[in-house]
């Protein structure tokens, strides 16, 4: 019933909110560019910011790519319906306001099944970036979104948290070479089993390439602060220097609460970790802390994107490479 309500509001170029295993997406029909363009103004995003269009199945691909390589396959093969999203080059009629003017087109079937059913019933391509405002940080839960996107959203579609946690993966395979631009939680030791050679990770501004890859992302609105876990003591030493209240967010050892300084244990599984993450910087946001201190997470490849998100909130505009 609420599906079809939907698809209904999807039909009429209207916006729903619905979960998928990442995070919840801001949906629009991919092919109504007065819809995408709602899309870009309610989340205040620029307009070079391409979209993700969100499919039901592999056959798909030749409706929105030009030229989809076996990679392709072979990726989608593995992981779709999953957290995964690919580059390709884009077929002609793609709306150029959804590819951002790029001559690519990011595509991704989501496992989720209110976003299975609602592609199903949708029967066409759900234009849908993560459903926050430009910057913050990617809601995981239905009232996430209410908070940040409010009655500028026709329809939310409640699936409850998000089982991951962090955006998809994203691997552009519209190059030479086979290219992370965005890690997630399909690792890169993942991607390079499949694809059977190495693949390496763009963390670096490379002109307009990942316009996502690029800026202050993923961002809570408290200053935060990024520590290695050897700098622990000297970090702790020195709160009482800073400007108080504030929060120490950690995942391996438990701290005890001292005046106008709370931690915050996350979880040590990374699997764990990355379905805290947000939910957690979201929380701290809104109690008002002058400062957010984040303990870096292991350099092991599972933790891979939870780095990538970490140096993002904390505005340190480092690449991973340059982070390990
Ligand atoms: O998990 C996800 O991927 C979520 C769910 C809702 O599917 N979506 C998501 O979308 O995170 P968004 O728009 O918040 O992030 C997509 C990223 C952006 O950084 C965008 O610049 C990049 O993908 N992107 C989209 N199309 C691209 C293209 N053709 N070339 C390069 N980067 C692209
Ligand atoms: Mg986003």
């Amino acid at each position: 019933m609420i599906i079809k309500k939907a698809v209904g509001i999807l039909r009429s170029g209207g916006l729903v909110a619905f979960p998928t295993e990442t995070v919840y997406g801001l949906g629009a029909d991919a092919r109504n560019e007065q819809a995408i363009l709602k899309i870009f103004a309610v989340k205040n995003r620029p307009k070079q910011n391409p979209l993700i269009v969100h499919i039901r199945s592999t056959d798909e691909l030749y409706e929105w790519a030009a030229e989809i390589p076996p990679e392709a396959y072979q990726l989608a093969e593995r992981f779709w319906p999953g957290p995964l999203t690919l580059i390709l080059k884009k077929a002609k009629h793609v709306l150029a306001c959804l590819t951002g003017g790029q001559d690519t087109v990011a595509l991704r079937m989501p496992q989720h099944p209110i976003a299975q059913s609602l592609l199903q019933s949708f029967n066409g391509g759900i234009a849908g970036p993560s459903a926050n405002r430009y910057t913050h940080v990617s809601p995981t839960q239905a009232c996430h979104v209410r908070e940040e996107l409010g009655q500028k959203v026709d329809l939310i579609l409640d699936g409850g948290a998000c089982e991951v946690g962090l955006e998809s993966t994203i691997v552009n395979l519209s190059g030479s070479e086979p290219e992370i631009l965005r890690p997630g939680c399909i690792t890169s030791k993942e991607l390079e089993e499949v694809l059977g050679q190495p693949i390496k990770v763009v963390g670096k501004e490379n002109g307009t390439l990942a316009p996502g890859m690029h800026q202050l992302h993923y961002a809570p609105r408290t200053k935060t602060i990024l520590f290695q876990s050897h700098e622990m003591e000297a970090v702790l030493q020195n709160l009482t220097q800073e400007k108080l209240p504030v929060a120490v967010v950690t995942h391996n050892k438990t701290f005890n609460d001292t005046a106008n300084i709370d931690f915050i244990k996350l979880s040590a599984d990374p699997l764990f970790y990355a379905r805290e993450l947000y939910q957690t910087l979201r929380w701290l946001d809104r109690k008002g802390y002058k400062t957010i201190f984040i303990e870096n997470v292991s350099t092991d490849v599972a933790w891979e994107a939870i780095r990538d998100r970490l140096v993002k909130a904390s505005g340190m505009m480092q690449s991973l490479q340059e982070k390990n």
